[in-house]
């Protein structure tokens, strides 16, 4: 009985000289200073997606900010610069300190693992050319901070370094992902793979024997039939008068919960889309209040690539992925950039949840009758972790039959 998430990520670096990281003061920023920032990172990311296509999306901003932190402990110079701010992490730097956001990232995830309850594993790995030199530093950097593996293959051998890469993804996903790169590019030099697997349990489980066929309607004119789950008990919800959006609380056994953001019936989406700031997010979780609620909510699956390489750009990183990338902290040797970046992510929403939890279900107050939440209509989620207000996972659900 369980929610199953997974998420990938890697990223082809055709990399090159460096400066070293200096050791500073203690910090005064916070992990919370961190998600915050990479709420509004998120956020950022999110909209550009959205200008893409009007499709499912479904992204994981924790796995693309640490990936990018971890490589730019490798960039200088603007490389570097545009990195950080891309990730709306540049005010957290401090002069002549470069290990404060590594090392914040590194609090958050011991944060997020420290419940065991909670199935959250990140890893990430470094597939490097096995005649390319990488630097020492950046070696014991990133498998300091991000416990990064680090694997020389020959890309000549393009059947090999293939089965390598896709071996490694299997084992880190444990075998949900077999086949996550179908081709390498001959000239790769150096690769670098980051995978996230979260594992959730509904607090709360939908009994199976309550989930029907209904209707789920995409807009005016596409209304389609989706298994949709029902459950009545008391949730944590609010309204939002001003964007004109409900909010519901759906918690998972272990410090995470799923946020979902449903525009009223006469509210478009797209209007929401422009709306959802790190602010706003902090105003609802605070605004949450438990009421008796009948809760419809779509059985859904989806799984979203996106060529990462083609949307960051226009949050400013541009330079890594050309001629102009300053990699010298990762490799000396010249010409070095990141070809690309393919993130991938698979959800799976159902009704499972543990036994145990449902039985924790509270006393409802007579006389009160159920308010409905009936997510028949695009909406949005978040995945984030509570005590940290980390978020981990952001999706908008246009037609839940897609995956
Ligand atoms: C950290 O300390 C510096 C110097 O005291 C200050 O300027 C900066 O605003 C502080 N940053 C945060 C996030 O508190
Ligand atoms: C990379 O950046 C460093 C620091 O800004 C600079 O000294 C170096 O010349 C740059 N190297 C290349 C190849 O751009
Ligand atoms: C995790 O974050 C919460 C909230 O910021 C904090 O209270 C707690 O001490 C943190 N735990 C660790 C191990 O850092
Ligand atoms: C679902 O229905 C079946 C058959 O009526 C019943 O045996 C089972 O206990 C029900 N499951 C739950 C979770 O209520």
């Amino acid at each position: 009985m369980r929610v199953e998430f997974f998420l990938l990520m890697w990223s082809v670096l055709c990399l090159s000289p460096c400066l070293s990281t200096q050791d500073g003061l203690s910090p005064n920023v916070t992990v919370s200073d961190l998600t915050f920032k990479n709420m509004d990172f998120a956020m950022d990311l999110y909209r550009k997606i959205s200008g893409y296509h009007d499709n499912n999306i479904f992204f994981s901003p924790l796995c693309l900010s640490t990936v990018f932190t971890a490589l730019s402990l490798g960039a200088r110079g603007a490389t570097r610069d545009q990195i950080l701010k891309g990730l709306n992490l540049h005010l957290l730097q401090q002069p002549g300190n470069n290990r404060i956001i590594p090392e914040l990232f590194q609090q958050l995830q011991r944060n997020i693992t420290q419940d065991n309850a909670l199935k959250f594993q990140q890893s990430m790995g470094l597939f490097v050319g096995h005649k390319f030199v990488v630097e020492n530093e950046f070696i014991n950097h990133i498998q300091g901070f991000f416990g990064a593996d680090i694997n020389t293959v020959d890309f000549r051998d393009a059947e090999g370094s293939l089965a390598a890469v896709n071996e490694y993804v299997m084992k880190k996903t444990d075998n949900k992902v077999k086949q996550m790169v179908s081709s390498i590019e001959p000239l790769t030099q150096l690769m670098l793979v980051d995978t996230i697997f979260f594992k959730g349990a509904w607090e709360l489980p939908f009994n199976p024997n309550n989930t029907e066929k209904d209707r789920f309607y995409i807009d005016k004119y596409n209304i389609i039939q989706v298994p949709m789950m029902f459950k009545e008990d008391e949730f944590y919800n609010t309204h939002d008068k001003e964007l004109k959006v409900k909010v519901l609380r759906l918690p998972y056994v272990g410090g995470s919960a799923m946020l979902i953001i449903l525009p009223n019936a006469d509210v478009d989406y797209t209007e929401v889309d422009e709306e959802i700031t790190a602010t706003r997010f902090l105003k609802w979780i605070k605004a949450l209040r438990e009421t008796k609620l009948e809760v419809r909510l779509p059985k859904f699956k989806m799984g979203q690539s996106y060529a990462m390489q083609k949307i960051l750009p226009s949050l400013g990183i541009t330079d890594v992925f050309g001629d102009n990338a300053n990699l010298t902290g990762l490799s000396k040797a010249p010409g070095l950039q990141v070809s690309e970046v393919l993130h991938k992510a698979v959800i799976e929403v159902d009704e499972r949840g543990t036994v145990a939890a449902a039985a924790t279900t509270v006393g409802i107050t007579a006389y009160s009758l159920p308010t409905q939440f009936i997510v028949n209509r695009p909406f949005f989620f978040l995945i984030y972790h509570e005590s940290t207000n980390s978020l981990m996972f952001m999706g908008r659900v246009i037609d839940p039959s897609k995956y």
